[in-house]
């Protein structure tokens, strides 16, 4: 047995041989990419990029750092983070040899398999995806028109509802993101939640978003942190099953029952009603093969995946609208001589709002702004490297797109990128087309383009329109109008406004 002097021995050496095997290991992933500026903590620990995120203010502190070391930086031992157009371009052509970052696998919630949003693997995703696409377009954009115009005039109603009861001055953001769950829910499962009318946050969605969002979002700028989240441990206790009672698993189970009620042909709805589900499953998705339980995991993603993104989108622009009283007026006079001159109707449709030069133009100045995503889905640099900016990247690093500095590219939107001035996209020209281009990519591209992004698109078209046309905004609490917190995604708490019926519309 060794004495006292040998064991402390024996623990020295093995102290220092995890320390030299640290140091070294840490020179070892810097000294890939040292030629790449960015923190120091960046160049050989996961912390910076967690840090960044988890403070809730990612928007700011990635892009003060993407203005300090240029359009590629590196935020992780094998992370950079870009925003520049032109690689993203490539990144997200059709040609694309660049495959998804483990990043997307690291997301997966649900214990029962991968969705298309976790699929790593291009050709196993390509197939997926090309089941689900058609239900977004084509033939069936007519009837997620139609369901967003039934959520909007409900949005109107519940609105009109409070003034009338003496409540002007109401949460218009828990509002909004209600009717956007109801939508996102309707369109997905045919069933809204039903969280709007009853004023209430069904599933606990709401609440869960707050209590995970933060460090599962930063969480996942960890690798190791990202295999946790996804082991058949950590799944088995903390991610929600069908058998609960409540939250999300509560959702997963009615999710399933409807799947399996459509499978089985039990459903009561008729033809003329149907909806996205009904369409997908039987008329798209049985077609193509696409399993029951396939099914089930990707329509338990359109939630969050539909629901996170537009409805910050429509809040930041309110308040952006809210905070400028020129941009305000213009846009309502707009409306006003549409109305008046019999050239929209009532819910306007989505031919007739893109005809409004001045709305479009609030729309993309909204969108870029107070884009949704600040940063994320990594997507990893193929076989033996690829050059970035000149700079060589080798194979197997993540590229991470920085999607607030982009669009507050000064190059790209002007010398006042940093202001929210709708004109910029007035008059069309080269120019015009190449930011709506740019503003383009806050949906991906290629074959890693958002399924949702033609909804989107109607909805961000239409929204503002019923709402100014219906009503007056004005910030409740002028000093602190709302508090909000940017991860990948963001939350939004306490978005008071006082709002008046217009009469003078029409
Ligand atoms: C303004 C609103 C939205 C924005 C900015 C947005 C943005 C994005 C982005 C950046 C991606 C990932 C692209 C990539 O992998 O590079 C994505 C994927 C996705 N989005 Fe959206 N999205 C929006 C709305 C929606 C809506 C309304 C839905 C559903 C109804 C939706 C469903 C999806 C799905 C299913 C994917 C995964 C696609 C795939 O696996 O390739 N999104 N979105």
């Amino acid at each position: 047995m060794p004495g006292k002097l040998g064991w402390a021995k024996a623990a020295l050496s093995a102290t220092s041989l995890i320390f030299t095997w640290y140091i070294v290991s840490s020179v070892v992933v810097w000294y890939k990419l040292r030629h790449i500026p960015g923190p120091f903590l960046a160049s050989f620990t996961y912390i910076w990029g967690f840090w960044a995120s988890y403070t809730g203010r990612s928007n700011q502190i990635m892009g003060d750092a993407q203005k300090k070391y240029g359009r590629v930086m590196r935020v992780a031992p094998d992370g950079i983070l870009i925003s520049d157009p032109e690689t993203l371009l490539r990144i997200n052509s059709a040609r694309s040899n660049y495959p998804r970052g483990q990043w997307y696998a690291h997301a997966r919630f649900d214990p029962r398999g991968d969705s298309v949003i976790t699929m790593t693997d291009t050709p196993s995703h390509n197939k997926r995806k090309a089941k689900l696409a058609p239900a977004f377009s084509g033939k069936n954009v007519p009837i997620l028109e139609n369901k967003l115009d039934k959520w909007l005039t409900a949005l109107v109603q519940v609105i009109r509802d409070r003034i009338a009861k003496g409540e002007e001055t109401m949460e218009i953001g828990l509002l909004i993101h209600y009717f956007q769950v109801d939508l996102i829910s309707e369109v997905s499962m045919g069933q809204p939640w039903g969280n709007l009318k009853a004023n209430k946050d069904h599933f606990g969605y709401l609440e869960m978003n707050k209590a995970v969002i933060p460090s599962l979002q930063a969480g996942l700028y960890i690798p190791f942190v990202g295999k946790i989240f996804i082991s058949s441990l950590f799944l088995k206790l903390f991610a929600p099953r069908t058998t609960d009672t409540k939250g999300l698993g509560l959702f997963l189970w009615v999710l399933e029952d409807a799947v399996k009620r459509r499978f089985s042909g039990t459903t009561e709805k008729s033809r003329e009603e149907q909806d996205i589900l009904l369409k997908l499953t039987q008329d798209i998705w049985i077609e193509h093969g696409h399993p029951p339980r396939e099914c089930q995991l990707d329509l338990a993603i359109l939630v969050p995946a539909g629901a996170e993104t537009t409805v910050m989108m429509i809040r930041g622009t309110l308040l952006l609208l809210m905070s400028t009283p020129a941009v305000y007026w213009k846009l309502k006079q707009e409306i006003k001589n549409a109305i008046s001159d019999g050239r929209i109707s009532s819910p306007v449709t989505n031919e007739e709002a893109k005809s409004l030069e001045y709305t479009q133009a609030v729309v993309r100045e909204g969108f870029r702004f107070m884009m949704p995503i600040n940063y994320g889905f990594p997507k990893r640099v193929p076989g033996s490297g690829d050059t970035i900016c000149g700079l060589p990247i080798p194979g197997g690093i993540n590229v991470f797109v920085n999607y607030q500095s982009l669009m507050r590219s000064e190059e790209v939107f002007g010398k006042d990128a940093d202001i929210f001035r709708p004109e910029r996209f007035l008059g069309g020209g080269p120019h015009v087309a190449y930011m709506v281009k740019v503003l383009d990519f806050a949906f991906g591209g290629g074959h890693f383009t958002c399924l949702g992004k033609t909804l989107a698109i109607i909805e961000m078209n239409k929204v503002f329109i019923e709402l100014f046309r219906n009503f007056n905004f004005q910030t409740a609490n002028p000093e602190k109008p709302w508090r909000r917190e940017v991860y990948t995604t963001w939350l939004v708490h306490d978005f008071w406004a006082r709002v008046t019926e217009d009469e003078s519309m029409g």
